[in-house]
């Protein structure tokens, strides 16, 4: 088994855990991460709504981003289980690329998923620039993104649902 105690009912991932089982003769269990595609959409949809609440994407808007050309879309998986993902929309004429999404399972957090889907999404965007925006009191993301070194460009003023305003951020990808 991989997750969890019973003392703890959380569902970490353990990679100390993992490699037990290697040598327990089970079949490991570690971290994926893989390219989407529309057959991802409940699960992704439901990643969303757990993420993102009331921010969520419509179920149109996911099934778009799903299916469009000039998107990299990226699961990051534990055994069947989808635990993160990543968009990267790509704007050639602007010679950038827009985080469009990013999101990690609750239960899943703080144990480096959400930098690993960062780093394939610039990794494959194959542009100079990488944007995003974010919510101004989002501070669990700002941090994110400021150690993987974007920096302030801008702001969107009253963007999102209820008037918050947007911070732009911006890292140089060369
Ligand atoms: C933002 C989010 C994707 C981060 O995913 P994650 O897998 O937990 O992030 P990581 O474990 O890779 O964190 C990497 C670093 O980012 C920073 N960070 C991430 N979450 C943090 C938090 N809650 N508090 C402080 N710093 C945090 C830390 O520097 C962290 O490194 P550390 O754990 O060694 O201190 C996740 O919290 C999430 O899905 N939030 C809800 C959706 C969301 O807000 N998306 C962004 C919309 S713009």
């Amino acid at each position: 088994m991989v997750f969890g105690t019973k003392e703890s009912t959380q569902k970490r991932y353990n990679p100390a855990l993992a490699m037990a089982e290697t040598t327990m003769g089970a079949l490991p269990k570690t971290i994926q991460i893989e390219e989407a595609n529309w057959r991802d959409f409940n699960a992704v949809r439901q990643l969303e709504q757990r993420c993102f609440d009331k921010d969520a994407w419509p179920w149109w808007d996911m099934l778009s981003v799903l299916t469009l050309p000039n998107i990299v879309r990226l699961k990051a998986t534990l055994g069947t289980e989808i635990v993160g993902f990543v968009m990267g929309d790509v704007r050639p004429e602007q010679r950038r690329a827009w985080v469009s999404t990013i999101c990690v399972d609750p239960d899943f957090r703080r144990q480096g998923i959400g930098d690993r889907l960062l780093d394939e999404v610039e990794g494959r965007v194959n542009v100079p620039r990488m944007r995003l925006s974010v919510r101004k009191s989002n501070e669990n993301a700002i941090a994110l993104y400021e150690r993987r070194g974007y920096q302030p460009v801008g702001q969107w003023p009253r963007y999102y649902r209820g008037g918050e305003d947007a911070l732009i951020m911006e890292k140089a990808l060369t």
